[in-house]
């Protein structure tokens, strides 16, 4: 039994890290990962119960809104909420304040992650990756410090209206994007990618991965491969892969991370 619970969904490493930091300020606290139907969806224990999450496509990444329907939460506990996106907010924070009620939320821009859309360095305002990184920290503090505080934002989360559409697109697009990845010669057959996907989409075949269908779009595989050698078309293979230094691919394959 946890007194906190961060429901976490991350495919680069950058939100799961933000969610360790905010965790190990607040103490006892399981970090419940959503990349999958999460492990643990009563979250009647817990007295502050929090969300930390990308934008992707403009909304909320994944199934992470049938997820976080899913989920039990106590009458009365502190519910927060994290986003963090490169360019735009979207409408994330507000379908999970829709969801569950939002005593409090947050978001700060980091690098794009996005990179077979593009360059990784995208990020507003405009930043270099260790800036953007000790941005996110203080976000992180600032956060942690509401949270123990009880503190209630003053307004909802925007409802960007139009992000909602960009959503439901950008989703429908997976299965067709699914057939646009391949590995080049770099690839040692080392099964990461098969590992760290959490659909179970990717399987080695003669030593190299073959890519089904069933895609959310995370880019864990593009990210976390140690060679560099899985592409989304032709244009990832000129850009740098930005997975985040202190999230190691094993880290995303956990189902529950608990944090003292
Ligand atoms: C598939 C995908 C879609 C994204 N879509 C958006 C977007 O619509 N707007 C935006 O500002 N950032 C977008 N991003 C950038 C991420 O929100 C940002 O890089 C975030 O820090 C990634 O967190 P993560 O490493 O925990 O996955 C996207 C990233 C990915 C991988």
């Amino acid at each position: 039994m946890s007194e906190n619970i961060i429901y976490c969904y991350s495919g680069s490493g950058h939100c799961l890290a933000m969610a360790k930091d905010i965790a190990a300020r607040l103490g006892d606290t399981d970090i419940v990962l959503m990349r999958a139907y999460p492990e643990k969806t009563d979250a009647t224990e817990a007295s502050r119960v929090g969300f930390i999450f990308p934008c992707y496509g403009g909304g909320l990444p994944g199934h992470v809104e049938e997820y976080i329907k899913a989920i039990k939460i106590a009458p009365g506990a502190y519910k927060f909420a994290v986003e963090q996106f490169a360019g735009y907010m979207g409408c994330g924070l507000h379908k999970i304040d829709e969801i569950v009620g939002l005593d409090y939320w947050n978001y700060i821009s980091n690098h794009s992650t996005c990179i077979w859309l593009m360059p990784h360095g995208l990020c507003f305002p405009p930043t270099s990756k260790e800036q953007a990184q000790q941005r996110v920290d203080r976000k992180a503090m600032e956060v942690a410090s509401a949270v123990k505080a009880g503190i209630r934002s003053e307004k909802k989360p925007p409802k960007m209206a139009f992000f909602a559409l960009e959503s439901n697109a950008f989703s429908k697009l997976h299965p067709k994007r699914a057939g646009k990845f391949w590995a080049n010669d770099s690839c040692i057959g080392c099964g990461t990618c098969a590992r760290i996907c959490p659909r179970g989409n990717i399987t080695l075949k003669d030593g190299k991965p073959g890519f089904g269908k069933d895609c959310i779009g995370c880019l864990s595989c593009v990210q976390y491969c140690p060679k560099e050698a899985i592409n989304v078309g032709k244009i990832t293979e000129k850009r740098e892969r930005f997975p985040n230094p202190a999230v190691k691919a094993a880290d995303l394959t956990k189902k529950i991370i608990h944090i003292d």
